[in-house]
Protein backbone atom coordinates (compact mmCIF):
# COMPACT_ATOMS: atom_id res chain seq x y z
CA UNK A 1 0.00 0.00 0.00
CA UNK A 2 1.34 3.42 -1.01
CA UNK A 3 1.77 5.88 1.86
CA UNK A 4 -1.25 8.41 1.88
CA UNK A 5 -0.15 12.27 2.49
CA UNK A 6 -2.17 14.27 4.58
CA UNK A 7 -1.69 18.37 4.46
CA UNK A 8 -1.85 19.06 7.75
CA UNK A 9 1.37 18.99 9.86
CA UNK A 10 0.21 17.68 13.36
CA UNK A 11 2.29 18.71 16.75
CA UNK A 12 4.08 15.18 17.07
CA UNK A 13 2.89 15.22 21.06
CA UNK A 14 -0.13 15.00 23.42
CA UNK A 15 -0.52 16.74 26.42
CA UNK A 16 0.74 15.28 29.91
CA UNK A 17 0.28 17.89 32.26
CA UNK A 18 -1.25 21.30 31.59
CA UNK A 19 -1.24 24.67 32.76
CA UNK A 20 -4.48 27.00 32.99
CA UNK A 21 -4.46 30.34 31.57
CA UNK A 22 -6.00 33.05 33.23
CA UNK A 23 -8.14 35.12 31.07
CA UNK A 24 -8.44 39.12 31.65
CA UNK A 25 -10.60 41.66 30.54
CA UNK A 26 -9.61 44.58 27.90
CA UNK A 27 -10.00 47.11 30.73
CA UNK A 28 -8.03 45.25 32.96
CA UNK A 29 -5.01 44.81 30.54
CA UNK A 30 -4.99 48.66 29.97
CA UNK A 31 -4.91 49.22 33.58
CA UNK A 32 -1.99 46.80 34.16
CA UNK A 33 0.14 48.17 31.34
CA UNK A 34 -0.15 51.71 32.74
CA UNK A 35 1.04 50.67 35.68
CA UNK A 36 4.27 48.27 34.05
CA UNK A 37 4.96 51.78 32.29
CA UNK A 38 4.27 50.66 28.84
CA UNK A 39 6.77 48.26 29.34
CA UNK A 40 5.53 44.65 28.59
CA UNK A 41 8.52 43.05 30.38
CA UNK A 42 7.36 44.96 33.59
CA UNK A 43 4.03 42.75 33.64
CA UNK A 44 2.80 40.36 35.89
CA UNK A 45 3.10 37.31 34.30
CA UNK A 46 -0.37 36.33 35.40
CA UNK A 47 -1.94 39.18 33.40
CA UNK A 48 -0.95 37.74 30.08
CA UNK A 49 -3.14 35.75 28.35
CA UNK A 50 -0.74 34.22 25.23
CA UNK A 51 2.94 34.75 26.33
CA UNK A 52 5.29 35.32 23.03
CA UNK A 53 7.42 37.62 24.92
CA UNK A 54 10.39 35.15 24.32
CA UNK A 55 10.97 31.07 23.07
CA UNK A 56 14.08 31.46 25.76
CA UNK A 57 13.33 29.11 28.61
CA UNK A 58 9.19 28.94 27.96
CA UNK A 59 9.27 25.70 26.04
CA UNK A 60 7.67 22.86 27.64
CA UNK A 61 9.53 20.11 28.77
CA UNK A 62 9.03 16.24 28.04
CA UNK A 63 8.21 13.27 30.03
CA UNK A 64 11.43 12.07 29.76
CA UNK A 65 12.78 15.34 30.83
CA UNK A 66 11.12 15.43 33.59
CA UNK A 67 12.25 12.18 34.42
CA UNK A 68 15.80 12.68 33.86
CA UNK A 69 15.23 15.33 36.58
CA UNK A 70 15.07 12.34 38.82
CA UNK A 71 18.38 11.11 37.71
CA UNK A 72 20.14 14.59 38.45
CA UNK A 73 23.32 13.73 40.75
CA UNK A 74 24.01 16.95 42.35
CA UNK A 75 27.42 16.57 43.42
CA UNK A 76 29.68 19.48 43.84
CA UNK A 77 32.11 18.10 41.43
CA UNK A 78 32.33 15.50 39.11
CA UNK A 79 28.32 14.90 39.50
CA UNK A 80 27.61 11.70 36.76
CA UNK A 81 24.97 14.18 35.48
CA UNK A 82 27.82 16.70 33.90
CA UNK A 83 29.22 13.81 31.90
CA UNK A 84 25.90 12.65 30.38
CA UNK A 85 25.62 16.78 29.66
CA UNK A 86 29.24 16.82 28.07
CA UNK A 87 28.58 13.62 26.18
CA UNK A 88 25.21 14.80 24.92
CA UNK A 89 26.74 18.14 23.55
CA UNK A 90 29.85 16.51 22.22
CA UNK A 91 27.24 14.10 20.27
CA UNK A 92 26.63 17.44 18.39
CA UNK A 93 29.42 19.71 19.14
CA UNK A 94 32.55 17.38 19.21
CA UNK A 95 34.77 20.06 21.20
CA UNK A 96 37.38 19.10 23.20
CA UNK A 97 36.31 21.24 25.86
CA UNK A 98 32.31 22.08 27.30
CA UNK A 99 32.06 24.29 30.16
CA UNK A 100 28.33 24.52 31.21
CA UNK A 101 26.86 28.23 32.54
CA UNK A 102 23.72 29.20 33.67
CA UNK A 103 22.54 30.60 30.67
CA UNK A 104 23.59 31.79 27.17
CA UNK A 105 24.88 35.32 28.65
CA UNK A 106 26.81 34.13 31.89
CA UNK A 107 29.10 32.29 28.96
CA UNK A 108 29.27 35.75 26.64
CA UNK A 109 30.20 37.40 29.63
CA UNK A 110 32.99 34.99 30.30
CA UNK A 111 34.32 35.10 26.82
CA UNK A 112 34.28 38.62 26.35
CA UNK A 113 36.20 39.33 29.37
CA UNK A 114 38.92 37.15 28.84
CA UNK A 115 38.72 38.03 24.45
CA UNK A 116 37.63 41.39 24.94
CA UNK A 117 38.53 45.05 25.54
CA UNK A 118 39.41 48.46 24.75
CA UNK A 119 40.30 48.80 21.23
CA UNK A 120 39.08 45.44 20.64
CA UNK A 121 36.19 44.61 17.39
CA UNK A 122 34.06 41.59 17.58
CA UNK A 123 32.26 40.94 14.19
CA UNK A 124 29.26 38.84 13.95
CA UNK A 125 26.36 38.37 11.27
CA UNK A 126 23.77 40.01 13.75
CA UNK A 127 24.73 40.78 17.48
CA UNK A 128 21.87 39.96 19.74
CA UNK A 129 21.43 42.41 22.27
CA UNK A 130 22.57 40.89 25.26
CA UNK A 131 25.49 39.50 22.86
CA UNK A 132 26.55 43.34 22.03
CA UNK A 133 25.91 44.52 25.66
CA UNK A 134 28.68 41.97 26.70
CA UNK A 135 30.59 43.17 23.90
CA UNK A 136 30.35 46.85 24.48
CA UNK A 137 30.71 46.18 28.34
CA UNK A 138 34.46 45.15 28.14
CA UNK A 139 34.98 48.50 25.91
CA UNK A 140 35.55 46.62 22.43
CA UNK A 141 33.29 47.39 19.42
CA UNK A 142 30.57 44.98 17.72
CA UNK A 143 30.03 45.19 14.41
CA UNK A 144 27.40 43.53 12.39
CA UNK A 145 28.06 42.74 8.69
CA UNK A 146 24.54 40.55 7.75
CA UNK A 147 23.89 40.63 3.77
CA UNK A 148 22.25 43.10 2.23
CA UNK A 149 19.51 41.05 1.95
CA UNK A 150 19.47 40.69 5.45
CA UNK A 151 18.45 44.05 6.43
CA UNK A 152 15.49 44.29 3.88
CA UNK A 153 12.32 43.14 5.68
CA UNK A 154 10.52 41.52 2.88
CA UNK A 155 12.47 39.27 0.21
CA UNK A 156 13.10 35.33 -0.51
CA UNK A 157 16.50 34.80 0.04
CA UNK A 158 16.52 31.47 1.70
CA UNK A 159 19.53 32.67 4.01
CA UNK A 160 19.19 35.99 5.25
CA UNK A 161 21.40 35.14 8.39
CA UNK A 162 24.36 35.29 5.88
CA UNK A 163 27.03 36.82 6.58
CA UNK A 164 28.76 39.43 4.10
CA UNK A 165 31.82 38.02 3.29
CA UNK A 166 33.68 40.64 1.71
CA UNK A 167 32.34 42.78 4.43
CA UNK A 168 34.30 40.36 7.12
CA UNK A 169 37.21 39.79 4.74
CA UNK A 170 37.78 43.88 4.67
CA UNK A 171 36.97 44.76 8.31
CA UNK A 172 40.06 41.78 9.07
CA UNK A 173 42.22 43.47 6.24
CA UNK A 174 41.96 46.80 8.05
CA UNK A 175 41.61 45.89 11.94
CA UNK A 176 42.50 41.85 11.73
CA UNK A 177 45.00 42.44 14.62
CA UNK A 178 41.82 43.85 16.87
CA UNK A 179 39.57 40.92 15.83
CA UNK A 180 39.87 38.11 18.86
CA UNK A 181 37.01 36.10 17.44
CA UNK A 182 33.89 36.15 14.60
CA UNK A 183 31.13 35.31 15.77
CA UNK A 184 28.12 33.86 13.65
CA UNK A 185 24.37 33.51 15.51
CA UNK A 186 22.30 30.65 14.19
CA UNK A 187 19.57 31.38 13.31
CA UNK A 188 19.92 35.13 13.14
CA UNK A 189 17.58 36.22 15.71
CA UNK A 190 17.86 39.84 15.75
CA UNK A 191 17.29 40.14 11.79
CA UNK A 192 14.19 37.87 11.95
CA UNK A 193 15.11 34.53 13.08
CA UNK A 194 16.76 33.78 9.50
CA UNK A 195 19.09 31.06 8.81
CA UNK A 196 22.59 30.83 7.70
CA UNK A 197 23.73 28.26 5.29
CA UNK A 198 26.16 25.87 5.40
CA UNK A 199 28.11 27.44 2.02
CA UNK A 200 28.39 30.79 4.40
CA UNK A 201 29.67 29.42 7.09
CA UNK A 202 32.40 27.46 5.09
CA UNK A 203 32.87 30.82 3.37
CA UNK A 204 33.53 32.80 6.65
CA UNK A 205 35.17 30.20 8.33
CA UNK A 206 37.79 30.52 5.48
CA UNK A 207 38.21 33.99 5.27
CA UNK A 208 38.97 33.24 9.15
CA UNK A 209 41.46 31.01 7.96
CA UNK A 210 43.52 33.48 6.00
CA UNK A 211 43.33 35.97 8.95
CA UNK A 212 44.34 33.66 11.26
CA UNK A 213 41.08 34.08 13.22
CA UNK A 214 39.00 31.79 15.11
CA UNK A 215 35.49 31.37 14.26
CA UNK A 216 32.29 30.97 17.27
CA UNK A 217 29.14 29.94 16.89
CA UNK A 218 25.82 31.49 18.99
CA UNK A 219 24.16 28.70 18.88
CA UNK A 220 20.85 28.74 20.21
CA UNK A 221 18.64 28.14 17.49
CA UNK A 222 20.93 25.47 15.85
CA UNK A 223 18.43 23.05 15.06
CA UNK A 224 16.15 24.89 13.31
CA UNK A 225 19.02 26.52 11.46
CA UNK A 226 20.00 22.72 10.62
CA UNK A 227 16.72 21.85 9.62
CA UNK A 228 16.47 25.16 7.33
CA UNK A 229 19.85 23.62 5.70
CA UNK A 230 18.19 20.53 4.90
CA UNK A 231 15.17 21.90 3.33
CA UNK A 232 16.44 24.65 1.28
CA UNK A 233 20.30 24.45 0.49
CA UNK A 234 21.29 22.67 -2.69
CA UNK A 235 22.71 18.93 -1.85
CA UNK A 236 21.36 19.07 1.99
CA UNK A 237 17.74 17.57 1.24
CA UNK A 238 17.07 13.93 3.34
CA UNK A 239 20.24 14.44 5.82
CA UNK A 240 20.17 13.57 8.99
CA UNK A 241 19.91 16.98 11.23
CA UNK A 242 22.51 15.54 13.72
CA UNK A 243 25.15 15.11 11.08
CA UNK A 244 24.24 18.90 9.55
CA UNK A 245 24.67 20.16 13.10
CA UNK A 246 28.04 18.25 13.71
CA UNK A 247 28.85 19.85 9.84
CA UNK A 248 28.09 23.70 11.35
CA UNK A 249 30.30 22.72 14.59
CA UNK A 250 33.00 21.44 12.66
CA UNK A 251 33.48 24.88 10.70
CA UNK A 252 33.96 26.60 13.96
CA UNK A 253 36.59 26.36 16.64
CA UNK A 254 33.62 26.86 19.58
CA UNK A 255 30.85 28.63 20.39
CA UNK A 256 28.83 29.81 23.15
CA UNK A 257 24.99 28.88 23.90
CA UNK A 258 21.63 29.50 25.44
CA UNK A 259 20.00 26.29 26.30
CA UNK A 260 16.68 27.64 26.75
CA UNK A 261 15.87 27.70 23.34
CA UNK A 262 16.86 24.53 21.02
CA UNK A 263 18.19 22.39 24.01
CA UNK A 264 14.37 22.59 25.35
CA UNK A 265 15.57 23.88 28.86
CA UNK A 266 13.89 25.89 31.07
CA UNK A 267 17.49 27.44 32.09
CA UNK A 268 21.02 26.37 31.29
CA UNK A 269 23.99 27.65 29.20
CA UNK A 270 27.20 26.59 28.34
CA UNK A 271 30.73 27.71 26.13
CA UNK A 272 32.62 24.96 24.47
CA UNK A 273 35.88 25.06 22.14
CA UNK A 274 39.00 23.19 21.38
CA UNK A 275 41.63 25.52 22.35
CA UNK A 276 42.86 24.23 25.57
CA UNK A 277 44.47 27.79 26.73
CA UNK A 278 41.29 29.87 26.56
CA UNK A 279 39.48 27.29 27.85
CA UNK A 280 41.86 27.08 31.38
CA UNK A 281 41.12 30.80 31.16
CA UNK A 282 37.24 30.84 30.97
CA UNK A 283 37.09 27.95 34.00
CA UNK A 284 38.80 30.19 35.97
CA UNK A 285 36.50 32.80 35.29
CA UNK A 286 33.21 30.59 35.26
CA UNK A 287 34.76 29.45 39.05
CA UNK A 288 34.46 32.97 39.96
CA UNK A 289 31.06 33.58 39.04
CA UNK A 290 28.86 30.53 38.03
CA UNK A 291 30.46 27.46 40.13
CA UNK A 292 33.34 24.40 39.93
CA UNK A 293 33.56 23.42 36.04
CA UNK A 294 31.29 20.23 36.54
CA UNK A 295 28.13 22.08 37.41
CA UNK A 296 28.57 25.85 36.07
CA UNK A 297 25.59 27.62 37.60
CA UNK A 298 23.37 24.59 37.15
CA UNK A 299 21.90 21.69 39.04
CA UNK A 300 22.63 18.19 38.19
CA UNK A 301 19.51 17.59 37.38
CA UNK A 302 19.53 20.72 35.18
CA UNK A 303 22.05 18.95 33.51
CA UNK A 304 19.98 16.15 32.66
CA UNK A 305 17.53 17.64 31.46
CA UNK A 306 19.44 19.01 28.56
CA UNK A 307 21.28 16.38 27.89
CA UNK A 308 17.63 14.42 26.66
CA UNK A 309 16.56 17.93 25.30
CA UNK A 310 19.25 17.83 23.14
CA UNK A 311 18.26 13.93 21.59
CA UNK A 312 14.65 15.33 21.33
CA UNK A 313 15.03 18.61 19.08
CA UNK A 314 16.85 16.81 16.33
CA UNK A 315 14.07 14.82 15.83
CA UNK A 316 12.87 15.75 12.21
CA UNK A 317 8.86 15.29 13.29
CA UNK A 318 9.41 18.09 16.15
CA UNK A 319 11.56 20.43 13.40
CA UNK A 320 9.12 19.79 10.92
CA UNK A 321 6.04 20.78 13.05
CA UNK A 322 8.36 23.20 14.72
CA UNK A 323 8.94 25.10 11.42
CA UNK A 324 5.90 24.27 10.16
CA UNK A 325 3.98 25.44 12.73
CA UNK A 326 5.68 29.67 13.00
CA UNK A 327 5.18 29.53 9.12
CA UNK A 328 1.68 29.00 9.82
CA UNK A 329 1.86 32.12 11.92
CA UNK A 330 3.84 33.74 9.63
CA UNK A 331 1.74 32.96 6.35
CA UNK A 332 -1.81 33.66 8.03
CA UNK A 333 -1.08 37.17 8.78
CA UNK A 334 0.88 37.86 5.38
CA UNK A 335 -2.09 36.79 3.36
CA UNK A 336 -5.02 38.91 5.91
CA UNK A 337 -2.27 41.70 5.15
CA UNK A 338 -0.73 42.32 8.08
CA UNK A 339 3.56 43.31 7.27
CA UNK A 340 6.02 40.39 8.40
CA UNK A 341 9.49 39.86 7.69
CA UNK A 342 9.58 37.59 5.17
CA UNK A 343 10.34 35.03 4.87
CA UNK A 344 9.17 33.46 8.51
CA UNK A 345 11.94 32.63 10.92
CA UNK A 346 12.45 29.68 12.62
CA UNK A 347 11.30 30.91 16.11
CA UNK A 348 9.22 34.05 15.53
CA UNK A 349 7.43 36.20 13.26
CA UNK A 350 8.21 38.98 13.66
CA UNK A 351 5.56 42.16 12.68
CA UNK A 352 7.27 45.20 10.52
CA UNK A 353 5.92 48.06 13.01
CA UNK A 354 7.26 50.55 10.70
CA UNK A 355 5.56 49.79 7.27
CA UNK A 356 2.35 49.10 9.64
CA UNK A 357 2.45 52.48 11.37
CA UNK A 358 3.71 54.68 9.27
CA UNK A 359 2.35 57.51 10.48
CA UNK A 360 4.79 57.04 13.98
CA UNK A 361 8.48 58.15 13.81
CA UNK A 362 10.80 55.30 14.57
CA UNK A 363 11.89 57.67 17.72
CA UNK A 364 8.36 57.42 18.87
CA UNK A 365 8.96 53.43 18.68
CA UNK A 366 5.98 51.79 16.51
CA UNK A 367 7.05 48.30 17.39
CA UNK A 368 6.44 49.60 21.32
CA UNK A 369 2.88 51.32 20.05
CA UNK A 370 1.93 48.32 18.43
CA UNK A 371 3.24 45.83 21.24
CA UNK A 372 1.35 47.70 24.10
CA UNK A 373 -1.55 47.66 21.59
CA UNK A 374 -1.58 43.68 21.12
CA UNK A 375 -1.28 43.30 24.94
CA UNK A 376 -4.22 45.56 25.76
CA UNK A 377 -6.21 44.09 22.73
CA UNK A 378 -6.02 40.05 23.41
CA UNK A 379 -3.44 39.76 26.02
CA UNK A 380 -1.01 38.85 23.78
CA UNK A 381 2.57 39.41 25.10
CA UNK A 382 5.07 40.11 22.21
CA UNK A 383 8.54 41.62 21.80
CA UNK A 384 10.00 44.98 20.56
CA UNK A 385 12.84 44.15 18.61
CA UNK A 386 13.90 47.77 16.85
CA UNK A 387 14.49 51.13 18.33
CA UNK A 388 13.57 50.80 21.41
CA UNK A 389 16.11 47.74 22.00
CA UNK A 390 19.28 49.06 19.67
CA UNK A 391 18.26 52.99 19.46
CA UNK A 392 20.38 54.08 22.23
CA UNK A 393 24.26 54.16 21.11
CA UNK A 394 27.14 53.73 23.55
CA UNK A 395 28.28 57.45 22.70
CA UNK A 396 24.54 58.12 24.35
CA UNK A 397 23.35 59.16 20.80
CA UNK A 398 19.86 58.00 20.02
CA UNK A 399 19.37 56.48 16.45
CA UNK A 400 16.51 54.62 14.69
CA UNK A 401 17.12 50.77 14.34
CA UNK A 402 17.67 49.55 11.03
CA UNK A 403 14.19 48.02 11.37
CA UNK A 404 11.29 48.57 14.03
CA UNK A 405 9.66 45.12 14.28
CA UNK A 406 7.68 43.21 16.75
CA UNK A 407 8.48 39.69 17.68
CA UNK A 408 6.20 37.34 18.04
CA UNK A 409 8.38 34.38 19.51
CA UNK A 410 6.81 30.76 19.63
CA UNK A 411 7.72 28.54 23.23
CA UNK A 412 7.99 25.23 21.92
CA UNK A 413 6.00 22.41 21.99
CA UNK A 414 3.75 25.13 24.42
CA UNK A 415 0.79 26.33 22.79
CA UNK A 416 -2.13 24.42 20.33
CA UNK A 417 -3.34 25.66 16.97
CA UNK A 418 -5.94 27.01 18.38
CA UNK A 419 -3.83 29.74 20.47
CA UNK A 420 -1.85 30.56 17.23
CA UNK A 421 -5.29 31.07 15.55
CA UNK A 422 -6.20 33.46 18.34
CA UNK A 423 -3.35 35.58 18.19
CA UNK A 424 -3.92 35.81 14.18
CA UNK A 425 -6.89 37.37 15.10
CA UNK A 426 -5.49 39.94 17.49
CA UNK A 427 -3.24 40.67 15.23
CA UNK A 428 -5.83 41.39 12.37
CA UNK A 429 -7.85 43.16 14.87
CA UNK A 430 -5.52 45.44 15.93
CA UNK A 431 -3.73 46.17 12.23
CA UNK A 432 -7.21 47.20 11.12
CA UNK A 433 -7.05 49.84 13.70
CA UNK A 434 -3.33 50.86 13.32
CA UNK A 435 -4.22 54.00 12.28
CA UNK A 436 -5.16 54.80 15.76
CA UNK A 437 -2.21 53.85 17.52
CA UNK A 438 0.21 56.55 18.59
CA UNK A 439 3.98 56.78 19.50
CA UNK A 440 5.41 56.40 22.75
CA UNK A 441 8.21 58.54 24.65
CA UNK A 442 10.57 57.25 27.23
CA UNK A 443 10.00 58.53 30.71
CA UNK A 444 12.98 56.57 32.60
CA UNK A 445 15.83 54.84 31.04
CA UNK A 446 18.41 53.04 32.77
CA UNK A 447 22.05 53.47 31.19
CA UNK A 448 22.37 50.01 28.90
CA UNK A 449 19.67 47.23 28.13
CA UNK A 450 17.10 49.91 28.18
CA UNK A 451 14.32 48.05 26.97
CA UNK A 452 14.31 45.37 29.60
CA UNK A 453 13.55 48.00 32.39
CA UNK A 454 12.40 51.97 30.42
CA UNK A 455 8.89 53.27 31.49
CA UNK A 456 7.14 55.06 28.49
CA UNK A 457 3.92 57.23 27.93
CA UNK A 458 2.47 57.55 24.75
CA UNK A 459 2.91 61.07 22.82
CA UNK A 460 -0.40 62.94 23.30
N1 LIG B 1 22.26 34.78 21.81
C1 LIG B 1 21.08 34.79 21.17
C2 LIG B 1 21.04 34.70 19.68
C3 LIG B 1 19.89 34.89 21.91
O1 LIG B 1 18.73 34.88 21.26
C4 LIG B 1 19.97 34.96 23.32
C5 LIG B 1 18.77 35.09 24.13
C6 LIG B 1 21.22 34.93 23.94
C7 LIG B 1 22.35 34.83 23.15
C8 LIG B 1 21.39 35.02 25.44
O2 LIG B 1 20.99 33.85 26.05
O3 LIG B 1 19.01 34.51 27.45
O4 LIG B 1 20.26 32.40 27.88
O5 LIG B 1 21.28 34.57 28.43
N2 LIG B 1 17.66 35.36 23.64
C9 LIG B 1 16.39 35.47 24.33
C10 LIG B 1 15.36 36.01 23.36
C11 LIG B 1 16.41 36.16 25.62
O6 LIG B 1 14.27 36.38 23.83
O7 LIG B 1 15.60 36.04 22.16
P1 LIG B 1 20.35 33.84 27.54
Amino acid sequence: MTEPTFRTVIEPFRIHSVEPLRMTTAAHRRAAVREAGNNLFRLHAEDVLIDLLTDSGTGAMSRDQWAAIQHGDESYAGSPSYYIFRDAVRELFPYEHVIPTHQGRAAEKILFTVLGGPGKVVPNNTHFDTTRANVEYTGAEAVDLVIAEGREPRGDHPFKGNMDVSALDALLRARGHHVPVVFMTVTNNSGGGQPVSLANLRAVREVCDAHGKRLFLDACRFAENAWFIREREPGQAGRDVSDIVRDMAALAHGMTMSAKKDPMGNIGGWLAMHDDALAQQCRNLLILTEGFPTYGGLAGRDLEALAQGLREVVQHDYLRYRIRSTAYVGEALHRAGVPVLTPVGGHAVYLDARALLPHVPPLQYPGQSLAVALYEAGGVRSCEIGTVMFGRRPDGAEEPAALDLVRLAIPRRTYTQSHMDYVIEVCEHVARRADELTGYRIVDEPPALRHFTAGFEPVA
